[in-house]
């Protein structure tokens, strides 16, 4: 289901060295509303992308367009007070109302749909009133609805209507003209005002990065205030149509959605590296469950970095660096936060009010929201680090089935082997080059994860997800 290279144009690599008002690093969907924006606000916008143009997490994504973010408003009014948390709900409302405006000013045809989204809990599970009182207080569009036609029993949902879907290519494809793109251009250090590339450079006068895991860890300490999740999903065919989607309130739960004649069943949420090695084999079972004359069409799986109190961090990348902007940590509801992304960051550096800013300052600490994120990453951490350490080598070469891979020891050095569905064997080095953790096989997906900040590298080594900006070191395995 992702989409294809062949979806958006492709541009060139940078090889010179120019000058613009503002450098947008990283051509998501966050980077590219972003630099969009600025771009109509009438300024010279540079963008530059590691590979291709919304190939990251965005090409993987289900694209609701929703102002309803699992069960999150008697949270947000608990650790936030109540001005913060309505700030949050109407900012994700009116991005909703922009992307509407978007599609029908400029007549895209991005297939944007209404929807209604169902927030549902289980028959012994928690009332729902409590949630439901906060969302209206809030200003969401709330309402509380019994549910028929899921194939398992729900005691009730907490819907949020008017909400939308669309495709993402289209609408980004529109929105790239008259933009000054660079491809295959990977940033590698922003030293004051200038961003480096390998074959060129830019001046801006203000920065923003958008490359979902902010890539500089001089400021800001996000590598201490983001973890990454892993969700998978698989796409039916000749399921029982649907109408919305309809969202588990467990948040490790599963999800549903309608796209076309597709229905996308998601669940299996992790935090990266604990992969149990059958997330896919769980997802099956429950879709053969409840709907036994499906097609199975696609699956894959994707991740997405959280805050430690559940909102994105939204505005300027630390004290030490104004002209520098950040927008990251959208855990799963990157669309609704990418609009918002844009229409901050497009304020903050025009010197403009944007009504919502405050809830998503990177500089927030909430600390009754944030204690348990930081002390599991620490333990993660922890655990990262010794694991290095003090794990014996699990097998021997030999004894790796195919399709399998085991940590293998050899003259006192660790190594990560996979032997490959033909026998052939790749070895790489078990440890994560971002910060020195001891990294977990993902039998899933075939690739080693970083259970610290969430790097992913596929069994040859190459690096997959960030923040780790190296691939893994290589071994000729039959030596091993
Ligand atoms: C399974 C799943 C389902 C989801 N479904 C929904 C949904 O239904 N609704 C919703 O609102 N959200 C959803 N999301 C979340 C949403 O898709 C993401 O939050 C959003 O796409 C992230 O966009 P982004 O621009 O931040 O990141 P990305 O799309 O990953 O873009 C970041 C870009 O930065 C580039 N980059 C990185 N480093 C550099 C560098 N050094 N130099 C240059 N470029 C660089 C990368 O190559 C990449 O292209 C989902 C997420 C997942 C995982
Ligand atoms: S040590 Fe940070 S991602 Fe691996």
């Amino acid at each position: 289901m992702q989409f294809s290279d062949a979806a958006l144009p492709a541009y060139p690599r940078l090889t010179e060295h120019l000058l613009a008002d503002v450098a947008v690093i990283g051509g998501g969907m966050a980077g590219i509303l972003t630099a969009s924006a600025l771009r109509d606000a009438g300024l010279r916008v540079v963008l530059l992308e590691e590979d291709r143009l919304a190939g990251g997490v965005t090409a993987r994504t289900t694209a609701r367009v929703s102002a309803q973010h699992g069960l999150f408003c008697e949270r947000l009014v608990r650790d936030f007070g109540e001005h913060l948390a309505r700030q949050y709900v109407m900012a994700q409302l009116h991005a909703v109302k922009q992307y509407r405006d978007l599609a029908a000013s400029r007549g895209i045809g991005c297939g944007l749909t209404e929807q209604t989204s169902r927030v549902c809990t289980a028959p012994n599970g928690p009332d729902l009133s409590r949630e439901h009182a906060a969302a209206l207080l809030l200003g969401a569009p709330a309402e509380l609805q019994a549910v028929h036609g899921l194939p398992f029993p729900v005691r009730e949902a907490l819907c949020f209507t008017g909400q939308a879907s669309l495709e993402p290519a289209p609408l980004l494809a529109a929105l790239l003209p008259g933009l000054d793109i660079y491809e295959r251009s990977p940033v590698r250090d922003i030293r004051g005002r200038t961003v480096r590339c390998d074959g060129g450079s830019v001046e801006a006068a203000e920065i923003v990065v958008a490359t979902r895991y902010p890539m500089l860890e001089r400021w800001g300490f996000y590598h201490l205030k983001l973890r990454q999740e892993q969700a998978y999903l698989l796409a039916l065919e000749n399921a029982p149509r649907i109408d919305g989607w309809y969202l588990d309130a467990d948040t490790r739960g599963w999800s549903l959605q309608q796209r076309g004649d597709t229905l996308i069943l998601s669940g299996g949420l992790h935090r990266c590296g604990g992969n149990q090695g059958d997330s896919y084999e769980r997802l099956r079972a429950q879709a053969k469950l409840w709907f036994p004359e499906a097609r199975e069409v696609a699956a894959w799986s994707s991740q997405d970095c959280v805050t430690l109190d559940g909102v994105p961090y939204i505005g300027r990348y630390s004290a030490a660096t104004p002209h520098l902007h950040v927008a990251a940590g959208f855990g799963r509801w990157g669309m609704t936060n990418s609009m918002v992304a844009a229409t901050l960051l497009t304020a903050e550096i025009l010197g403009k009010h944007y009504p919502y800013a405050d809830v998503f300052s990177p500089a927030r600490f909430f600390p009754s929201a944030s204690i348990e994120a930081m002390m599991e990453g620490a333990l993660y951490a922890a655990r990262g680090k010794s694991r290095r350490l003090y794990t014996a080598a699990e097998r021997e070469t030999a004894n790796i089935a195919l399709g399998n891979a085991a940590i293998v020891k050899h003259h006192g050095k660790q190594y990560g082997v996979y032997r490959d569905e033909r026998g052939g064997l790749h070895a790489v080095s078990p440890v994560c080059p971002h910060r020195g953790c001891a990294l977990e096989w993902n039998a899933d997906e075939k690739t080693w994860d970083c259970p610290c900040h969430g790097s992913r590298f596929d069994y040859t080594g190459k690096r997959l997800y960030h923040p780790a900006k190296a691939a893994l070191k290589q071994f000729d395995a039959t030596e091993l």
